[in-house]
């Protein structure tokens, strides 16, 4: 595998690549890397030629100085991770390589980036599609594979690749979790054991709500979400959201669409974490 670290090195090994005919698959990723990230790279090692990883801890998409301050950074864990699961080339660029002058480009995507991620992070979706969109530009790919825990990301950058009409398709990966059933996620190393104890009661709750929701209404389904969160101590419940999957607004029924998605945002002590459910 080899590791790079700027655009030109980059795009001269792609060139060469596109020159024999090979298909490229992209994963964009903050490193930090787990067994979802894992699972992202081997499906685009099972459907391209050559796959490029990118590392790379966005700052623009930030609004919490302290979040990207204590954002993990593990360079060579991740490198031999993703020798072992066969991807050919690790992007680690620096920020300044990156970002040579301040990104002004403003996106829009509402209503996909009004709601839950968006009203909660200011800007956060802003510097998602400049990193992303940047990155499809760096490397050209044919397909390019975000995981399903980051929702409503996953549905914004399809919007973004529609509205700039890039050549390329976008994969969505369903969500790994822990065998007790919490979501993959980089900031769980960040948790406490007492944490991690208690972040169990996320995944446990969303699927204690499917068998719920089969004999009671939306209203009803979300109130039992909210109340088990807000009842365990050390959660506190940003928001849990009904929505249909691919407007990402809130429903009222559950006949209001056949695409019903719960997504749950909260802070298990200082760390934030989010999840969701398909119903
Ligand atoms: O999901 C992530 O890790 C990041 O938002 C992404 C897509 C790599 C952009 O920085």
């Amino acid at each position: 595998m080899k590791v790079i670290h700027t655009i030109s090195e980059l795009k001269g090994e792609l060139d060469n690549c596109r020159s024999l005919g090979k298909s490229i698959g992209l994963v964009p990723t903050m490193g930090a890397l787990h067994k979802g990230h894992a699972s992202l790279v081997e499906r685009a090692v099972a459907e391209n030629d050559v796959v490029v990883v990118s590392i790379f801890v966005n700052p623009t998409q930030f609004n919490d100085k302290n979040d990207l301050k204590n954002y993990p950074r593990t360079l060579e864990a991740d490198c031999a991770l993703l020798e072992s699961v066969g991807a050919a080339i690790a992007f680690a660029p620096s920020v300044g390589e990156m970002y040579p002058e301040p990104d002004t480009r403003e996106f829009s995507f509402a209503p996909l980036d009004t709601v839950m991620e968006g009203a909660c992070r200011p800007g956060h979706f802003n510097g998602v599609a400049q990193i992303v969109s940047k990155l499809f530009y760096a490397v050209e790919p044919h397909k390019a594979y975000f995981g399903e825990k980051d929702f409503q990301q996953l549905a914004i950058i399809r919007e973004m690749v529609h509205r700039l009409a890039l050549d390329l398709q976008i994969v969505g990966c369903p969500i790994v979790r822990e065998p007790d059933g919490l979501a993959l996620s980089s900031r769980n190393t960040l948790l406490t054991s007492e944490e991690r104890e208690r972040a169990l009661t996320i995944s446990r709750t969303l699927f204690a709500s499917l068998e719920f929701a089969k004999e009671n209404t939306l209203a009803a389904t979300k109130a039992f979400v909210e109340k088990a969160i807000n009842d365990t101590e050390g959660l506190e419940l940003e928001y849990y959201q009904i929505v249909d999957g691919n407007t990402l607004q809130e429903i009222q029924e559950w006949s209001d669409s056949d695409y019903v998605v719960g997504c749950i945002a909260l802070f298990c002590g200082k760390i934030r974490l989010i999840d969701n459910i398909k119903y």
